[in-house]
This record gives C-alpha cells, sequence and structure tokens, in this order.
C-alpha cells in the first residue's frame, strides 16, 4: 500500500500571479493544490488603489480554470503616498487582506514602494486600528549592506523599531530567510508571524553559486548558508503557529532567468505540496505539514481553514512535474530541487 496523507487543502500566503498571458498559465498551476492565495500587488505599474485591486481580482478569476475552487486575497501596495482612508475602505468593504511593504528598491517592480517608513506612518497606525494586516518585505536597500546581511539589518533598522512604535499592527516578516528573523519572530510576542517559503527550505546559497551559477534559485532575498536554512525548517516544522507557507512562487519567462543580469524569483508553483512533503518527512515531521500549509496561516489571518481536503501520496519511484510551464508569454521553469521527488497530490 502506497503510503498517503490527507489534509485540509492549504493555502499560499504569499504568491505572485503576474497578469495577462503570463496570469492565464500560471495560475492553474496554483488552484490545483491550493484554495486560496495571498496575491502580491507588484505588477507593473502596482496595485495600489482600491479600484486597481478591485480590476485585477476580476482578471484573476476571469483566468481561473472552469470548476477552479480558487479564491484570491488581495492586497494593496504601500507607496509614499498611499491614503489611509482608501486602504480602510477597501479593507471595510472586504476587498483587501493585507497591505504590502516594499521597501523601494528592493526587488522585482518595487521602485515605487516607501523610501522611508516615516512616510506611512499614518496608513500604519490605520491599518493597526482597524486590524488590517501588514506584509512586509524584509530587506534594507542601502548599497552598502552586504545582500546576505539585508533581512538581519532590516530587522534591526525597521522591524523592530516598528513593532516597538506599533505593537497592535498585526505583521507578516514574508519569506523569512535567516535564523536572525526566525528569532526575531520567536522573541516578539504578539502580532508578528512569518511565512517561509518552499524553496528557502530546500536550497542553500551552495546550491545557487557551486558547479556554476543557477539562475532558477536566484531569488530575493537571497538563499543564505545552510544553518539558516536548518533553522527554516526547524521552525516551519516546529508546530509554532506564528510560522506558514508563503511560497513566493514568482514567475519570470526564462529568457529574463537566464540572463546576464537574471530576474529574481523561483516559481513553485507547480510542485511546492510535493517539496513540502519531502522537507517535512525529512524532518520526521510530516505530521506537522498541514499545521504549516493549512493551518496556521488562516489562524493568524482570522479566517477559517478550507473544509476541502488534499490527498498527498508517496510512490516507489520519483514523481514526474514538467520542465516549464509554457505560458503565452513564453516558458516558465519550474523549480527542480536537484533531486527526486516521491510525493504527488491528488
Ligand atoms: O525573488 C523574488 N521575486 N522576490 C521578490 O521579492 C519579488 C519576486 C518577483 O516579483 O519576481
Ligand atoms: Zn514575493
Amino acid at each position: 500500500m502506497p503510503k498517503t496523507l490527507t489534509i485540509t487543502r492549504p493555502d499560499d500566503w504569499h504568491l505572485h500571479l503576474r497578469d495577462g498571458d503570463m496570469l492565464r498559465g500560471i495560475l492553474p498551476e496554483t488552484a490545483r493544490d491550493f484554495a486560496r492565495a495571498i496575491i502580491m500587488p507588484n505588477l507593473i505599474p502596482p496595485v495600489i488603489t482600491a479600484t486597481d485591486a478591485m480590476a485585477y481580482r476580476d482578471r484573476i478569476f476571469n483566468a481561473l480554470p472552469k470548476g477552479a475552487d480558487f479564491t484570491p486575497l488581495m492586497t494593496l501596495y504601500l507607496t509614499d503616498t498611499t491614503d489611509p482612508s482608501d486602504v480602510a475602505a477597501a479593507h471595510a468593504s472586504g476587498l483587501i487582506t493585507a497591505v504590502k511593504l516594499y521597501p523601494a528598491g528592493a526587488t522585482t517592480n518595487s521602485d515605487s514602494g516607501v523610501t522611508d517608513i516615516a512616510k506611512v506612518m499614518p496608513v500604519l497606525e490605520k491599518m493597526a486600528q482597524i486590524g488590517l494586516p501588514l506584509c512586509v518585505h524584509g530587506e534594507v536597500t542601502d548599497p552598502s549592506v552586504d545582500i546576505f546581511d539585508r533581512e538581519a539589518v532590516f530587522i534591526e533598522r525597521v522591524l523592530a523599531p516598528l513593532k516597538a512604535a506599533l505593537p497592535d499592527l498585526k505583521v507578516i516578516m514574508e519569506h523569512v530567510t535567516t535564523s536572525d528573523g526566525i528569532d526575531f519572530i520567536k522573541e516578539t510576542a504578539h502580532n508578528l508571524a512569518g511565512t517561509i517559503t518552499t524553496h528557502h527550505l530546500m536550497i542553500n546559497r551552495n546550491a545557487l553559486l557551486v558547479g556554476g551559477i543557477k539562475p532558477h534559485y536566484y531569488c530575493l532575498p537571497i538563499a543564505k548558508r545552510e544553518t539558516h536554512r536548518q533553522a527554516l525548517v526547524q521552525a516551519a516544522t516546529s508546530g509554532d503557529k506564528r510560522f506558514f507557507l508563503g511560497t513566493d512562487s514568482a514567475p519570470h519567462i526564462d529568457p529574463l532567468k537566464e540572463n546576464g543580469c537574471g530576474c529574481a524569483g523561483c516559481f513553485t508553483a507547480t510542485n511546492t505540496m510535493s517539496c513540502l512533503a519531502h522537507v517535512f518527512e525529512n524532518a520526521g515531521k510530516l505530521d506537522k505539514l498541514e499545521d504549516f500549509a493549512s493551518l496556521h496561516g488562516p489562524a493568524y489571518y482570522g479566517l477559517e481553514p478550507n473544509t476541502a481536503t488534499i490527498t498527498l501520496t508517496k510512490h516507489n519511484t520519483a514523481v514526474e512535474f514538467p520542465d516549464k510551464i509554457n505560458t503565452g508569454d513564453g516558458p516558465v521553469t519550474v523549480f527542480d530541487p536537484g533531486f527526486p521527488l516521491y510525493w504527488s497530490t491528488s
């Protein structure tokens, strides 16, 4: 008998769906296993206002395959000039689930992001008041800070002071990649949680750089050394309610990844649950996979878990995934952890 595991249908608390042909090409990959996802607003131009978010949500619904059971949870892209009352109205109407803070210039399409946290304090104060969560890309952009240190320095310079100034603001430190991030979340008593991506649980910076540069492992925050990856696995598999899945699945067409100046992003939507089952099984913590992928996220966001289930099956032979998803925009390479995967979902 093959080994099986049935869990509550998971959600993805950090996802890039893009737009147009790319959206149509990659949305089925997420909708297959996931019931909901927090949708990143870093389009060109970004999803800044409630009107933008409403139109984007419609485009996502229109791109869904027939019969798919998937709900996009919309976010607004915070800028220096975001209007607190627009944000509050979008929240009150049920349109948005969170607001996203990109430090200006930190990553893909973040040029319109926040240049100084002081400029957005009125919006953040409003959000704390109404209970609207803030998703944070936690890296400083100071050119003098080494790329591998940008998360740790962000905690010290921005996140810790923000938590101290606004303890009631519900914050999600997204795609935590360091033990510094894990420790900071564990030390903070209230209103701070962290998402962890699939790829950061599986690769370290050696995978990215040793034996030739692997552009499909390049993402931001960049993968760190092995001790950090181990801290992420420990946190994800620990059953601690403050850690949950946010894949940060971020498609770019191959010519933009395999390039002299390649884009950041790993596309993991297709095989995330298979990858996670592998990681949790290896850690001897398969019993904690449902917590991480299906239960802790909704609990933090104040939502009910999904009622449907998915079943993971472990096979004796490796499971095949497509190398690429061919979208109308071009091919997108599916994340390959570099070793065989044995779990499938149904
Ligand atoms: O690797 C990344 N890709 N990190 C981000 O923060 C943005 C994302 C994207 O949009 O491609
Ligand atoms: Zn992202």
